[in-house]
């Protein structure tokens, strides 16, 4: 909600977690909008009840703690490119549409499951950069035969094509003839892809089915999203977070 006379661009600034520059710009191309008008003005005043809009979404009050939590299906790209489209941004329900909505992480189109979304930075980098840990673990069904001592190579560190340095150590449980289950705590670009064929074997179906603690909830069939529940933020394991719980700013338009 904007302040008692704050300029607009301050408040797209805030609002939208833009640079000032690429606040300008928007509003400059006409694309941001006053109570459903477009204005070029960026130094105008706003008030509590104005409702101002970023490419028809409502910026409101920054959703910038709450976290989604969505069953992801095949055939969307985790990307906010048009060129990438269909986009799972096109399934997002419009109250928890903004533009600083974000995948927490990326699953490859092709690749179903367990996926958060959220506005929260932090919570973006606790939940996915490496030295945080957190595991992911991924259904797969491959064709071809892994490597007799796959497993082993997988706690050892797998070397893959594109990267100078073996992957984490990572468990491997083969499941039945062409079926395997690998957890993976780094979330390097198609990870478990070219980690399978590294091991002699050909990814055809991927699906991401836990985050930590947290299993893909079973209410959610694929291409459905709501906002997490504290019980499931506590089992995903990111400490900040199951000590404060989320808060639902998400303003329905
Ligand atoms: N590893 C992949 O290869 N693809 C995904 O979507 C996720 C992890």
């Amino acid at each position: 909600m904007p302040a008692d006379g704050e300029p607009l661009d301050r408040f797209v600034t805030r609002a939208a977690g833009m640079t000032w520059a690429a606040t300008r710009l928007a509003i400059h191309a006409e694309r941001v909008a006053v109570n459903g008008v477009m204005t070029q003005k960026y130094h105008r005043n706003l008030w509590p009840d104005d409702r101002v809009t970023l490419d028809g979404c409502d910026l409101g009050d920054p959703p910038d703690r709450c976290i989604v939590v969505c069953h992801k299906p095949v055939g969307l790209a985790c990307s906010h490119l048009g060129q990438d489209a269909p986009l799972i941004y096109e399934i997002v329900p419009p109250e928890f549409a903004h533009p600083n909505l974000n995948t927490v992480g990326r699953l490859d189109r092709n690749t179903s499951g367990l996926l958060l979304l959220t506005c929260d930075g932090k919570f973006l980098i606790r939940v996915t950069a490496p030295k945080h840990k957190l595991p992911k673990r991924y259904r797969i069904g491959y064709s071809g035969e892994l490597a007799a001592d796959a497993v082993v190579r997988c706690q050892q560190g797998v070397m893959i094509d594109g990267f100078d340095t073996p992957c984490a150590p990572a468990e491997l449980t083969m499941d039945g003839p062409g079926r395997a289950s690998l957890v993976i705590s780094e979330g390097r670009h198609h990870q478990v892809k070219r980690m399978i064929a590294a091991l002699g074997g050909k990814v055809v179906s991927l699906h991401r089915d836990r985050i930590g603690g947290l299993d893909l909830p079973s209410d959610l069939q694929p291409g459905q999203m709501r906002v997490i529940t504290e019980d499931e933020l506590a089992r995903l394991g990111v400490p900040m977070y199951w000590r404060e719980g989320p808060r639902a700013l998400f303003r329905v338009v």
